[in-house]
């Protein structure tokens, strides 16, 4: 019997080996050398140890870059999908993050790429060798940009109009604060296919709706924790014909609603007069 399940396991593994050779092409070497000058960039940012990044190593039986961490390939093409570089910063524990600026340059190879994660880095804008910043229009299919915890501010919403294809942005706990520039809200006009924006625990206030209304693909609006006030923006949130979801918690807004088709609604309404 004991004989019989081992012979059986074997023949599992076998068969889970060929499938794995045999059904899945390797990564793409550009993408492959990508990742690697990606690795030193984090690396080259980082002060304390590089533990988060191991897996990315060249060699013989690892230089199939789709088995790596933190990287998801489409099982057909073997181009990217996913990346997350998320905490890939390293510190010396104990001590706060240097705030750095995040080359972008090295996202030109990632074409097919759908969802990058860069939350939890400490990093406070871009560089790039480009002129304009526009290495990320290589980035077509992007629909999920992940920006949570870093110090982003609200200069950094002019180079999102490269991303045609974002459907979710999240940026909560980052340096957004005020009203969005000139520059910035066209960047978010040019966002035609947003549906999910996530802006909660920063600093922006009440006028930053304004330039939200033309974003009227959007379906979820997190706006909680900012440093909004003052009469409720109905005339604005209206405009958002799409809206199906809306949290302005922990904002300081003082009067009442009316006429709204919004399905769930979380706010903190501070002063009294709620008559309708
Ligand atoms: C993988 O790529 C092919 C060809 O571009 C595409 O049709 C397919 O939807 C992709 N698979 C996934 C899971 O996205
Ligand atoms: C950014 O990355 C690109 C591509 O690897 C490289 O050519 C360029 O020198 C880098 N720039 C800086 C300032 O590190
Ligand atoms: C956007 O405008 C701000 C000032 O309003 C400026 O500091 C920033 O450099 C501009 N960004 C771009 C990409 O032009
Ligand atoms: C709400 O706040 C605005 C701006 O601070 C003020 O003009 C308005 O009178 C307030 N409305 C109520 C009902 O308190």
């Amino acid at each position: 019997m004991g004989r019989y399940l081992t012979s059986v396991n074997i023949s599992f593994w076998v068969v889970l080996l060929l499938l794995q050779t045999h059904g899945f092409r390797g990564c793409l070497e550009k993408e492959r050398i990508g990742l690697l000058k990606l690795k030193a960039f984090i690396e080259s940012v980082s002060e304390g140890p590089d533990t988060t990044l191991i897996t990315w190593v060249d060699g013989h039986e690892r230089s199939n870059c789709c088995s790596w961490d933190r990287v998801k390939c489409n099982a057909t093409t073997g181009r990217l999908m996913e990346l997350s570089l998320s905490h890939a910063r390293t510190r010396i524990p104990g001590t706060l993050f240097r705030i750095c600026n995040l080359n972008i340059s090295l996202f030109l190879p990632f074409e097919e790429l759908v969802s990058l994660d860069l939350s939890d880095n400490a990093f406070g804008g871009w560089i790039d060798q480009t002129e304009g910043y526009t290495s990320f229009s290589s980035l077509k299919k992007l629909e999920k940009l992940d920006l949570t915890n870093n110090y982003f501010n609200t200069n950094i919403f002019s180079s999102f109009s490269q991303f045609k294809s974002l459907k979710t942005l999240i940026m909560p706990y980052n340096d957004l604060k005020g009203s969005f520039p000139i520059n910035g809200s066209k960047g978010l006009l040019s966002l035609k296919k947003l549906e999910i924006l996530d802006l909660n625990n920063n600093l922006l206030s009440s006028s930053t709706l304004s330039s939200l209304t033309a974003v009227t693909s959007l379906r979820t609006l997190i706006l909680s924790n900012n440093n909004m006030e003052g009469s409720f923006p109905i005339q604005e949130l209206i405009k958002l014909k799409n809206l199906e979801m809306l949290d302005l918690s922990g904002n300081r807004f003082n009067a009442s609603i009316q006429g709204s088709n919004l399905q769930h609604l979380h706010i903190s309404i501070v002063a009294t007069n709620l008559s309708c």
